[in-house]
């Protein structure tokens, strides 16, 4: 295992990523984690990561108490990236002091040792880094030495062999170090004796066995599938584990997307072999959405809805089998669950979050369900390898991000409002049809068509008319945090507007959304 120690830096999860890609198992936790917590996991390497700290501020994180003597004692190797190599040299005797010259940005380094990280290199090499660094070491702790240095003088790597110390004061993890992957492989298998043996197929295996471990031949575990990547891979992996003890529900909300559910169904009935019970609720959503525009409210509706027919889906199978449900399944990803160490004054906590149901504030607390999170040490692009093991079609697994409160987010104001939902359904298919036959599906985010709710004149087939205003939206994005919208060629969008107003009845007008994320968010409502 290779255990990220995390001070903050917004890299840090990247750091936990380029490992597990190398076929090694890393971890990451809070940098000041307890010494037991650490020594708990058994690291055969501890990258302590960068930060946006200074040695010297006064509440600036550090190692716990006793960890370079457990380094020493246990056979560990440490590799210190930025601050965290400055944390290392400044905890072990030697000197930081706030740079002469500050170094951010791509920067050349020139290898003057041949050893460590830079054991395959030669005397006088040279390579572009990423340096993001105010506080610079100006003086080594015994038996440490540098092993490359910046075009400006500074120190750029260092290394203690005896002690099994290393440092590099840029970050070898992002892209914008061309060589930084090769040093962290030739550092982990060359310099730290790693093997590379996790893959997808172990973490499979290992959670499968976890579970059935877990699950008595008795219990029954319940799953509330969406329709989205996280709850279905999960819901695949625990079924696999204890078959038909698993019991999924589908919402039919009446806010789905055109063919959705019979599209969904069969995915899951078809492909995946999941029993699945089908609730049609959509008169009901409907009928409480009824009148609502206020976007905040129409979600708290969708939320309470939701929870009532899980509930109801809960009991019924109690009253069915006479047995209560005793596990949740739930699609919870690693970067909802990772502690990570916050700078300070950013009012973050060392926090572990567990992410809510997808449209839900939360179940009811009365369920005393126990959880099962299958995917909870996995990235987002790790849960689509498991589901191309676990056979969830290419298609499925690539599928755009869609909100849990579904088009009700999409069609502005009241979404009963005359045939806004039908109107929304047929224009989205067109666009995201039109998306597919381009090729660009896979390049682009989200796309998605917007309900407005405004009337607008034009002239058809020599009549005049006065119709609805649909919007189409599409962003690219690394996490949805932040997006920028995509850039059609005008011929596309020519023609998708033209199949619009051609096919759909009730659109006389297409208009494009060109803002980013921020200042708009990607959903409108
Ligand atoms: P925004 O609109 O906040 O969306 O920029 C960011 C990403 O989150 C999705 N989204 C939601 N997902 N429940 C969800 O499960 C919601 O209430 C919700 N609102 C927005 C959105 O589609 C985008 O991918």
């Amino acid at each position: 295992l290779v255990l990220i120690l995390d001070f903050g830096s917004q890299y840090t999860h990247l750091i936990t990523r380029r490992v597990r890609s190398l076929n090694v198992f890393s971890l990451c936790i809070s940098g000041t984690s307890s010494l037991e917590t650490i020594v708990g996991h058994n690291p055969k390497v501890v990258i302590l990561s960068g930060g946006p700290h200074s040695v010297h501020s006064p509440d600036s994180p550090t190692f716990p108490y006793g960890f370079v003597e457990w380094a020493q004692s246990s056979g560990c190797f440490v590799l210190g990236i930025c601050y965290g190599l400055q944390l290392m040299v400044q905890s072990l005797g030697g000197v930081v002091q706030v740079g002469q010259k500050q170094e951010y940005g791509r920067m050349e380094i020139e290898v003057e040792k041949t050893m460590g990280m830079f054991g395959g290199k030669r005397v006088g090499d040279r390579q572009v880094v990423w340096m993001s660094h105010g506080d610079e070491a100006v003086q080594l702790p015994d038996g440490f030495e540098v092993l490359a240095r910046s075009q400006q003088g500074a120190v750029a790597a260092v290394a203690n062999p005896a002690k099994r110390f290393y440092g590099l004061q840029y970050h070898p993890e992002v892209t914008h170090s061309p060589e930084g992957m090769e040093t962290l492989r030739y550092f982990l298998f060359d310099v730290c004796g790693v093997t590379a043996g996790w893959k997808m197929e172990n973490i499979l295996d290992e959670e499968i066995k976890v579970i059935k471990g877990m699950v008595g031949p008795e219990d029954l575990v319940i799953c509330a599938l969406s329709g989205g990547v996280d709850s279905t891979v999960a819901a695949t992996l625990v079924h696999r584990a204890i078959g038909d003890r698993l019991h999924c529900v589908f919402v039919d909300n009446g806010l789905l997307r055109y063919k959705e559910r019979e599209r969904v169904i069969e995915t899951f009935e078809r492909d995946l072999h999941l029993p699945v019970t089908c609730v049609d609720a959509s008169e009901r959503f409907l009928s409480e959405l009824k009148g609502v525009v206020d976007p905040e409210m129409k979600r708290k509706i969708i939320g309470k809805e939701f929870i009532s027919i899980f509930d109801t889906f809960a009991h019924n199978l109690e009253e069915k089998l006479e047995k209560k449900p005793a596990y949740l399944v739930q699609g919870t990803l690693y970067p909802d669950v990772i502690e990570s160490c916050p700078p300070p004054g950013s009012g973050r906590t060392h926090s572990h979050t567990i992410k809510s149901h997808h449209n839900v504030g939360g179940l009811p607390k009365d369920m005393k369900l126990k959880l099962i999170e299958p995917l909870k040490l996995l990235f987002k692009d790790e849960v689509r390898q498991l589901g191309r093991i676990l056979n969830v079609p290419e298609a499925f697994l690539k599928r755009h991000p869609f909100p849990g409160p579904g088009l009700a987010v999409r069609v502005l104001g009241d979404v009963t409002q005359g045939n806004a939902l039908d109107i929304l359904r047929q224009v989205d298919e067109i666009f995201i049809q039109s998306i597919k036959d381009a090729g660009l599906y896979d390049t682009i985010w989200q796309a998605f068509a917007v309900f407005l709710p405004v009337r607008s004149v034009g002239v058809q087939g020599d009549q005049r008319t006065h119709s609805h205003v649909v919007a189409l939206r599409a962003v690219t994005s690394q996490d949805g945090m932040t997006a920028d919208w995509y850039y059609f060629e005008h011929k596309f969008l020519d023609d998708v507007a033209r199949k619009i107003c051609n096919s759909v009845r009730g659109v006389n007008r297409v208009v494009q959304d060109i803002t980013s994320k921020p200042p708009s968010t990607i959903e409108w409502e």
